[in-house]
């Protein structure tokens, strides 16, 4: 297959499953609404979809899953929201660093950690330190990230390299290798729940030729069953990456 300039190297073959699945998880505030419940209550029942997610690309063989947990943008909520949604992420990595390593998973944060309390980032390091070896799952949390952010602060690095290690004419290359995501190929199937057609400065750079998937269900009502939806809608999707569908089609 002719291989242009993007950065997607390989074309998935129709109708394989995801190697990688990012995703929005949006709904929570709105899904307590409904109830008369408090938003926190929406965000706590968001971490128990959480663990069904997890637990369905491990049995599905999906070694890479992606979530967004906290956009660089939302520290404009509320105050006590942003307050409670720190306790509740603090919390979860307390329970769930080690069940995430029984499970085998390589657990990751990525995002501008700087804002955080350092017992979160404490935690993380310790996650992230324990579970390192770890090949079942790759699982990835975006916590104060911003695709922006991302693009920014991988140039800031680029540029600290010397200039006889950096040609002038660099390549896609050179940049990508210090994205947040560099050890992971690029996500294959993007889903956002919740009803809204965004990006929401989620990963703008790796999202180039990702396959969309939106659902109006909200994030506390996304279970195994809508996973699966999202991914044979995946799987019927024929990813061009340029060419034409008769190119694809005899190459594969
Ligand atoms: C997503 O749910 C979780 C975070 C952004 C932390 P929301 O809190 O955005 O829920 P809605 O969109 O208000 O329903
Ligand atoms: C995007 O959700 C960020 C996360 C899910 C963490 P938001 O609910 O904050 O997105 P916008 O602000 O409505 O675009
Ligand atoms: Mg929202």
């Amino acid at each position: 297959m002719p291989q242009g300039p993007s950065s997607t190297r390989e074309i998935p073959e129709t109708g394989s499953i995801p190697k990688h699945i990012a995703i929005i998880m949006d709904g929570n505030g709105r899904w307590a609404k409904t109830r008369y419940m408090p938003r926190i209550a929406g965000h706590k029942q968001g971490v128990e979809t959480v663990r069904g997610v997890i637990k369905a690309c491990i049995e599905r063989n999906i070694p890479y899953l992606t979530l967004f947990a906290f956009s660089s943008e939302n520290w404009r909520r509320p105050a006590d929201e942003v307050t409670s949604l720190m306790q509740l992420f603090l919390g979860a990595l307390e329970q769930e660093i080690t069940r995430l390593h029984e499970n085998g998973i390589c657990f990751k944060v990525i995002g501008d950690l700087s804002k955080f309390e350092p017992k979160i980032t404490e935690f993380i390091r310790i996650g992230e330190q324990l579970t390192a070896e770890n090949n079942r799952l790759t699982f990835t949390i975006a916590a104060n990230y911003g695709g922006r952010w991302d693009i920014m602060q991988a140039m800031r690095k680029m540029m600290m390299q010397s200039t006889e290690e950096l040609p002038l004419n660099f390549e896609e290359e050179n940049l990508a290798q210090y994205l947040a995501l560099s050890y992971a190929p690029e996500p294959d199937l993007f889903i956002r729940t919740g009803g809204e057609y965004r990006i929401s400065n989620f990963l703008l750079w790796q999202l180039a030729y990702t396959e969309l998937y939106f659902t109006d269900t909200l994030w506390p009502d996304f279970d195994e069953h809508e996973l699966e939806r999202a991914i044979q809608s995946y799987q019927q999707r024929e990813r061009r990456f340029g060419c034409t569908s008769e190119q694809i089609q005899v190459a594969g």
